[in-house]
């Protein structure tokens, strides 16, 4: 898209998660060059600050390449204004159409927004885009959504705003909507972050308010995970390598594991943490996004609404969690670390837990009876996130019992992504004896030297590009809620047992028997992590 004139708008641009994330984020596909030429970030936030003052606190958030640094910085401005008044909103959308009128400068565009017609027919094939990034908490977003539509929704020379189709989705458009009324490709879409709701009612709520100012296809509902590599590499997996999806269900696939550490606690994020607790955090969105793109059919095609459909049908085939499938934890002080409980930010006595495992079935032909376990924790002994594909113990085996031999399929997420295989092998030697291997693709090894793109990076240039394939749909959330919904109504009535576990541990004691109960048998064999051949 060269001829893209794009606008970036930040808000909530001197918070945590704009500095840690966006900023840095569109700072690399600027320096890769995937951001057009003609290129505008704007910060939003309440926060009294200049430009300069803003440039000067994201210099520390980026690389030492000086020059690409400075040259972004450049693109970089900022407007102070409230979240729940108009003026802000009503700068904000005069300074984005000036720019707009400026970028136009050269083309046959009329010079003053209201001089030209009201399509784009006068801007001779040049494509305006604006893009707000709501790094915000959900509870101002009814209200941003207003605001936006009301005063920066429309687009110089009076495009109207809509969601753009790209090649990426064949043109087709969503289904069920009426054809974007669209102009050369311009277009104007939101990305907003986690958490949406604190349930089903509350997400369906916050959706409906969203839903009164934004069409579904402009709204890009953001799911880290999604844009992990190994994440993505799951419809490849599945779906052009008979040699697994021949074994992808109940006849051969005993149970599966989705797994989530992390070896460091809430530290400093516990006031936010604490309303939410590690279902909402990471189970109900990452990880059963997952599970949906490791259990779903195959898509009609790869149409972003043809693979959203399969993941809503899927997951509304998971029967809702029972709390009698569960086991929660919190985490205690130990070894000089501190509990959960002794951060300053978490109310005392808080009964949130900070880590969960949770049994599932998908009552579906290809998956009835075999359980999912999706397994996450804070202040953990390890960073981990991975999935475990457990297959069934051979039968009558002519070598004797290999109960504990198990072939799994792992994929590693991270840290070190891989893509590996546990089986049996005879062990080279004279004596026909056996022993666990496993068939290894370790990116870090086989990829030696290229530079997997950060999730942040991926999805934001998806947006650009109008590519809705790796964002969470308004029907994918519902459903995902649904699963969870009675579970978490159940823990914050204090009605699940919350068992304590020490920091930097396995998590607690009572986690292995319930993962026993589920079928999983651990093997004999250990693989060892490849990441720095
Ligand atoms: C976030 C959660 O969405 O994901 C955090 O709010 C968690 O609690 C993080 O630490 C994990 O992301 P990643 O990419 O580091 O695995």
């Amino acid at each position: 898209g060269k001829d893209l004139r794009l606008s970036v708008v930040v808000f909530g641009a001197s918070g945590d998660l704009a500095k840690k994330k966006t900023y840095p984020a569109l700072y690399e596909l600027f320096k890769k060059g995937f951001l057009p030429r003609r290129l505008q970030i704007v910060g939003y936030a309440r926060t009294k600050l200049t430009t300069q003052e803003l440039r000067d606190r994201l210099r520390g958030f980026l690389d030492k390449d000086t020059e690409a640094v400075e040259q972004f910085l450049n693109a970089c401005s900022y407007v102070a204004g409230e979240y729940d008044t108009s003026d802000g909103y009503e700068r904000l959308g005069a300074a984005l159409q000036a720019w707009e009128a400026a970028m136009c400068v050269g083309s046959a565009l009329p010079t003053s927004p209201t001089a030209g017609g009201s399509a784009c027919g006068p801007c001779g094939g040049r494509r305006l885009g604006r893009l707000f990034y709501l790094a915000l908490p959900p509870s101002v977003y009814p209200e941003v959504c207003a605001h936006l539509r009301a005063h920066c929704a429309t687009l110089y020379g009076g495009i109207p705003s809509a969601g753009g189709r790209t090649a990426a989705d064949g043109g087709r458009g969503a289904k069920g909507t009426a054809p974007a009324q669209l102009s050369q490709g311009s277009f104007v879409r939101l990305i907003l972050e986690k958490p949406f709701g604190h349930d089903l009612a509350t997400s369906e709520t916050l959706a409906t308010q969203i839903g009164a100012h934004w069409p579904e296809e402009q709204l890009y509902r953001i799911d880290h995970y999604l844009g992990k590599e190994l994440v993505q590499n799951m419809l490849m997996l599945r779906f052009a390598n008979p040699i697994f999806s021949a074994f992808f269900n109940r006849h051969y696939i005993s149970n599966i594991q989705v797994t989530f550490k992390e070896p460091f606690g809430t530290e400093g994020r516990g006031g936010y943490f604490d309303s939410y607790g590690i279902i909402r955090d990471v189970i109900q969105n990452h990880l059963i996004q997952v599970l949906a793109l490791l259990t779903m059919e195959a898509p009609v095609s790869l149409h972003p609404d043809d693979i959203r459909d399969e993941k809503v049908k899927v997951l509304r085939c998971i029967a809702p969690a029972a709390p009698s499938d569960c086991v929660l934890g919190q985490y205690v002080a130990d070894q000089g670390q501190p509990g959960y409980l002794d951060d300053p930010t978490v109310p005392q006595g808080s009964r949130t837990p900070t880590f969960a495992a949770v049994r599932l079935f998908v009552r579906n032909e290809r998956w009835d009876g075999v359980p999912i376990v999706i397994k996450a924790g804070k202040a953990l002994n390890e960073r981990l996130a991975a999935v475990r594909i457990q297959l069934r113990t051979p039968p009558a085996s002519i070598f004797g019992p290999l109960d504990h031999m198990r072939n799994e399929l792992v994929i590693r997420f991270q840290p070190g992504e891989a893509i590996y295989a546990k089986m049996v092998v005879k062990k080279p030697g004279l004596e026909m004896d056996y022993e666990m291997s496993e068939l290894d693709l370790s990116y870090p090894e086989r990829y030696r030297g290229v530079i997997i793109p950060d999730a942040y990076e991926r999805l934001i240039l998806d947006c650009i590009r109008g590519d809705q394939q790796h964002f969470v749909r308004r029907d994918e959330l519902r459903a995902a809620w649904a699963i969870f919904t009675p579970l978490l109504h159940a823990v914050d009535a204090g009605g699940v047992p919350l068992h304590p576990y020490p920091y930097g541990s396995r998590g607690p004691a009572a986690v292995d028997p319930f993962i026993n109960d589920s079928g999983y048998v651990r093997t004999e064999y250990t693989w060892q992590t490849r990441q720095h051949p």
